[in-house]
Order: structure tokens, then sequence, then C-alpha cells
């Protein structure tokens, strides 16, 4: 029966463990070996990975693959992607090669704003609110000052800070909605600590504006956050190529194959069902390298299926046509990146995976994190509409279906060979592996 813990926060990781193993586990000592398993024999590494979070009893690992000969802009590219999923660095490296022979990737930065909000409630007379936030907007900027001066001295800062009447959607609802340019950084960090600023500026200068009656000077204020929403923070990627360059083999022609990509594109633009998982095959490219560059893939996450339904209609993130004998495949996605700040200067893995980037801008870090969404896209499109994703994804999984059945280095040689012309399922590796162990 699992019991409650008071202070379990103060205890050594040692007595966290021996808490845990114990409360939790049949075996206890075993949970402890294969926690420690995982601990780096270096202590000040190890330390450092204990203090990014609380309550920290070990590591988890996520294999770190690179996929080499990605052309953007005509710098090439080898891409750190950190993913468990087997087949994705393989479909990454796969539609990289091909986009090389075709004049690669090409990329804009459309818009670099990101947004935050001090939500707050007020119930007196909008006209005294306006003329309250007109008078107040200027002591809002110049009181965050002592946050923004660096940020500044870069070419970044606030942009602007718009007053927003919500009141349609809720009785008293109002925003200080604020743009931002972060340069860089992420810029999460920055943000709310200008936000915090700018609400306690806004709270203090209402109890002192005249124009307010005694109500209406204390104002509510709800809460202050960016906005992990950033459709003006959009990169755009794209490759191109003649409709007949698309074809590498007999099997198809490459009209064909640009005919049936562009229908497939089309279905997940206009069926919901489809486009999650179309974009969720470009989201296997995206989060891999938001993970290995140090970034929050849970930020680019929720921003980008935002975008997806913002015409109303959950829809494809990617759009193809062929016009004038020219294929055409492109995204534009939002993704609030930093190359600066964080885990970036932090985790050993994440500063190699950006020098590897040769280390780029946040712009130009947008430009990979898109590059590798579309070429994942691209890739799972392919397979999709020529052999099937089985044959592929399979082919990957063998490892895993050969590890869970401990196949040792000798018997993996010969199925991998054997699978190298046969199909692969689940229950045809095991069927080899107990004729392999007959013999
Ligand atoms: C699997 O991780 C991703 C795919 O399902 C994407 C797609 O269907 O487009 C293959």
């Amino acid at each position: 029966m699992s019991k409650t813990i008071a202070g379990f926060s103060k205890l050594s990781k040692s007595k966290k463990i021996d808490w845990i193993a114990n409360t939790y586990f049949a075996n206890a000592e075993n949970t402890k070996a294969v926690l420690k398993q995982y601990w780096n024999d270096n202590e000040k590494l190890q330390q450092l990975h204990d203090e990014f979070i609380e309550n920290t009893i070990s590591n988890y690992y996520l294999p770190l693959g690179v996929a080499p000969n990605f052309l953007i802009n005509e710098t090439l590219y080898a891409i750190p992607m950190a993913i468990e999923e087997s087949s994705v660095v393989a479909a990454a490296s796969k539609a990289a090669k091909f986009w090389l022979d075709r004049g690669g990737f090409k990329t804009t930065v459309i818009s670099t704003t990101k947004i935050g909000q001090v939500h707050f409630m007020f119930h007196g007379d909008y006209e005294n609110l306006k003329s309250f936030f007109d008078t107040v907007k200027q002591k809002l900027i110049t009181e965050a000052k002592p946050l923004t001066k660096n940020m500044e001295a870069r070419g970044g800062g606030i942009l602007d800070i718009e007053l927003r009447d919500k009141t349609a959607d809720i009785e008293g609802y109002y925003q200080l909605h604020a743009s931002f340019e972060t340069l860089d950084a992420m810029g999460a960090n920055f943000i709310n600590s200008c936000l915090e600023q700018f609400a306690k500026t806004f709270k203090n200068e209402a109890l002192l504006f005249s124009g307010f009656c005694e109500e209406e000077k204390h104002l509510e204020i709800v809460m202050s956050i960016l906005s992990n929403y950033v459709p003006e923070c959009l990169v755009r990627a794209e490759v191109s190529c003649k409709v007949e360059d698309l074809s590498e083999n007999k099997a198809i022609s490459g009209k064909a194959f640009a005919e049936k990509f562009v229908r497939a594109v089309n279905i997940a633009e206009v069926e919901p069902y489809r486009a999650v998982t179309h974009n969720k095959g470009i989201m296997n490219g995206i989060d891999a390298v938001v993970l290995a560059t140090g970034n929050d893939f849970r930020a680019v996450e929720a921003g980008v299926h935002a975008y997806a339904s913002r015409n109303g209609k959950y829809s494809s993130l990617s759009h193809s046509k062929i016009e004038n004998g020219i294929f055409t495949f492109w995204m534009e996605i939002p993704l609030a990146l930093g190359t600066v700040g964080g885990l970036t200067g932090l985790h050993p893995l994440v500063k190699l995976a950006l020098e590897l980037l040769h280390k780029p801008s946040a712009k130009e870090l947008m430009s990979i994190v898109a590059v590798a969404g579309l070429a994942q896209n691209f890739a799972a499109l392919r397979s999709l509409t020529t052999t099937g994703i089985q044959k592929g994804h399979m082919k990957m999984h063998l490892m895993n279906i050969l590890n869970q059945f401990e196949a040792n280095d000798a018997e993996k040689v010969i199925l991998v060979e054997h699978f190298a012309n046969n199909p692969v399922s689940h229950s045809a590796v095991v069927n080899a592996i107990n004729n392999l162990r007959k013999e």
C-alpha cells in the first residue's frame, strides 16, 4: 500500500531513493541498482543534472542521433536529434540526402515577435480605464528599464503594450497585451519578469490615478505570464524541384509521385483525424532537434498545435503544390527558440549540439528546426504514398525486438541479414529467433 510522505524534497538523494524503493517496489535492491546504473561516474556532471530539477533520483537517457547532409540556404548541417522512435533519424537522413541532390532546403524567418499578457479584472468605466492606460503606458516601460536595459542594448526589448477589452468573453476581464523581441533568447524569464513589473506598476498607479473613482482604483491583477502561442514568431521552410526530378526509380514516375503526394497533403489539410497524425510526423523532427538543443518542447508543441487550428479547424501545417511543372512542398510554423540562456550554456550535450550546428542564432535555429520537421514530413508522406510506412519503420524497429529477446551479437548479424529481404513483423522476428535458437 502506498504512503504519503512529508518533507520528501528535504531528504538526501539516497534517502529519497530508499523511501521510493521500499515503498513502491517488490525488490528494493534491484530498483536501487537500476536507478544507480544510470548515474554518471563524473560526480560534478551528475550534480549538474541532479540540480536541474527537484527530487532527482536518476538520469533518463534518450538516444542522441545525427542526421547529416542537410543543405539549408546553401549551408550544410548535420542535425542533432534526441528521440527514442526507431525510424525518425533514418527518415530525416534519407530526406536530407534526397533534397541535397535537388537544391536543398530554403528557409525564411518571417517574424520573431513574442507575446505576454497581464490578465486583470476591472469593473468600472472603460473610458476611465483607457485614459488611465494611456497615462501609465510609458511608466510601465520606464519602470521595467532595469530588466530591459541589457536586452535593449543588444537591439531587443519591449515592442508595445496594448490594453485589450475582453469583457465580451468574461465580465470585467481586460489584458495588458505586450509584445517583445528577445533576440537569441527564448525569452520566457525576460518576458515574465517584465510582465510582473508591469502588473506591479499598473496596480500601484491605479491607486493614485485621479480619473478613477474609489472602487475603480482597486483593479485586480489575476496573473502575468508569457503566451506560448507565437503566431508572430514564424519561420517558413520549403523544398522545390522539377516534377520529373522527383523520380528515383522506375517504379513510379515523378509526376505520379508528385500528384499522389499533393493529394496526401490535401487530405491532411481538410481531415483533422489525418492532420493530427500528419503533424505528429512533423513534430517527430521538430521535437527531436528542440530537445537536443535544450529548448522547451512543451512550449513548442502547445504553440504549434494552436497554430494548426488557427482557422477554427485543426489542419495540416505543411502544404504542397505542382505549378508549371515544379513541385513545391512548404510549411510555415511558429517556433520560439533560444540559443542563449536556459540549458544552452549549461548542459554539455546541448552545448555540443549547438556547436555541431555552427553555433546558430535563434533565427538560424528556427530554420534548422523547421527543416527537420519538413524533412520528416516529406519522408513519412513519401513512404505512406509508395511502399507504406511499416516497411521502413519495422526495419528500424527490428533491433528493438531483437534486444527485447536478448539476441546476442552473432544472432543479430544473422537476423538483420535475414530481414534485409523478408518483411519484418513482431511474430516473424520471434519465429526467426526461435528457429535460429533451435538449430
Ligand atoms: C510516426 O511516428 C509518424 C507518422 O505516422 C507520420 C504520418 O503519418 O505522416 C508516420
